[in-house]
């Protein structure tokens, strides 16, 4: 098995592929649980406290899509550009970093803050990793970008960012600042990370989506990357309009997620233009369209949620969670599970049908959790206005009830897919797909190659 996996990832290549696969079969798991618990908070009270569970079930998606991107890096430059001195390092550091940090959370040891809920000794650490990654690529862009422009520079700027994120967000621990400056600098720090492995991973996309042949898009106008910037540096107020930060911050955050709506347009057009290209091509193609659609949803739902006026009903609520799962799934899961079908798996019709299925069957499943979690949202942002907690918490529990039953669905679907990317890696490239393979027609994919800013971002 071990065999298959080294010839299409090189050495270590089964860590590679299997640490984030286990990653996301562990927020499954620890998402079942949370999911039963949402619905119905007294049970199993002592053994499985949501103290922990919490913590763990949001670390473990991080911690999914870190090694997602650390591994597809890897992996696509070892296979595009014959690797990097060290490269063998990455997935053991990651492996470090993941057991480290999930005992460290278990044992009440996290630093207690959402989404980087590692001791601030592992920050510095992956922060590391990622800078070295930067490095990296940095060093073979020449012939990165001459594949992709653009896919070559949001890898670089993507590492570099989810470096600073962590840096900023551990100053912020540190320091611990009033109430206020600390959740302008928290925001801001997870601002950052989020869009640094955003554009990282849609750049690693861009890389893996090309075959020999084709020809990535060139880097685009000055203006869209000025545009970007400001998005990306301003956003972060949107999280806490509610907090007494200037509202001088507030009116730049609400102008620049709404000039978020010029990168949703452009989504829109790109799909509409290459839907119909759609049909057929190798197995890792399902994998990429859904992470377009979803990127559409990510970014649609964030321009939503950042006006003031559906913020205060939905800050803090279920409705914020499917937002987060919705572009941690549809998007992140899509692009590495992608990536690693991309360079792993025989290049075949009827693996590309059987990728189709799984991937539309997880779609469905997470549409059905993400509905529910923004019904019982809105239930919650309607009924807190004038009821007290006893009043309105029962009611929402009582819409959160189905999660248990779509969170196993969504579970299955999940679990099917990484059963079918795993086995498929296993099996490699067989002569007698190889001969199919020849018999495929492989169209190239574009992706809309935008920087999601604000997609998959928490709020
Ligand atoms: C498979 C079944 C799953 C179920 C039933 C489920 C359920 C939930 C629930 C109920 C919450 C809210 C917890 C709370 O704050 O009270 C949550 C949060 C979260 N989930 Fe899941 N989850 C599942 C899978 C996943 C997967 C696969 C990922 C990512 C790869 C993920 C990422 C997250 C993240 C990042 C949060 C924190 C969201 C936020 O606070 O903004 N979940 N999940």
């Amino acid at each position: 098995m071990s065999g298959t996996m080294k010839r299409a990832f090189g050495r270590g290549g089964l860590l590679l592929a299997g640490l984030p696969i286990a990653c996301l079969l562990g927020v499954v798991a620890v998402g079942l649980v949370v999911g039963v618990k949402a619905a119905f908070p007294e049970w199993m009270m002592d053994l499985l406290p949501m103290q922990v569970l919490q913590p763990l079930h949001a670390f473990m998606g991080v911690a999914f899509v870190l090694c997602g991107l650390a591994s597809g890096v890897v992996i696509a430059l070892r296979r595009e550009c014959g690797g990097f001195r060290g490269d063998g390092l990455v997935a053991p550091a990651m492996f470090v970093f993941v057991v480290g940090s999930g005992a460290a959370i278990v044992l009440g040891r996290g630093s207690g803050v959402e989404y980087i809920g590692w001791p601030v000794g592992m920050s510095v650490f992956l922060g590391l990793v990622f800078l070295g990654l930067a490095g990296a690529v940095l060093s073979r862009l020449s012939a990165l970008s001459a594949r992709t422009p653009e896919g070559a520079w949001l890898l670089v700027i993507g590492l570099v960012l989810v470096a600073m994120g962590l840096g900023e967000r551990s100053a912020e621990i540190i320091a611990r600042p009033d109430l206020t400056r600390s959740l302008t600098i928290e925001w801001h720090a997870l601002d950052t990370f989020f869009a640094g492995w955003n554009a990282a991973l849609y750049g690693l996309g861009m890389v893996a989506i090309m075959r020999p042949g084709d020809q990535g898009r060139r880097l685009r106008g000055r203006w869209l990357f000025v545009l970007a910037v400001f998005c990306l540096l301003s956003t972060f107020s949107h999280h806490h309009y509610m907090s007494a930060q200037p509202s001088v911050l507030k009116w730049i955050a609400l102008t620049a997620s709404m000039l978020a709506a010029v990168s949703f347009a452009r989504h829109v057009w790109a799909i509409a233009m290459s839907w119909s290209r759609h049909r057929g091509g190798p197995p890792e193609r399902a994998f990429f369209i859904a992470a377009e659609v979803w990127t559409l949803v990510a970014v649609g739902t964030g321009i939503l949620l950042a006006v003031p006026q559906l913020n205060i009903w939905l800050h803090g609520t279920t409705a914020i969670v499917s937002h987060s799962m919705g572009s941690m799934i549809g998007v992140n899961v899509m692009i590495v599970m992608g990536t690693l079908v991309r360079y792993g798996c025989p290049c075949d019709a009827v693996l590309a049908q059987q990728m189709i299925r799984r991937v539309r069957w997880t779609g469905v499943t997470l549409v059905l959790v993400c509905v529910n979690l923004v019904l019982a949202g809105g239930v919650e942002g309607v009924l807190r206005v004038d009821r007290t907690f006893q009043e309105w918490d029962p009611a929402v529990r009582q819409w959160l009830s189905p999660l248990p039953v779509l969170g196993v669905l969504l579970g299955l679907t999940l679990t099917s897919m990484c059963v079918g990317v795993w086995r498929s890696l296993r099996t490699g490239e067989q002569p007698e797909r190889r001969a199919a393979r020849a018999a495929i027609e492989i169209k190239p994919v574009r992706m809309s190659e935008r920087v999601p800013v604000g997609a998959g971002t928490g709020q």
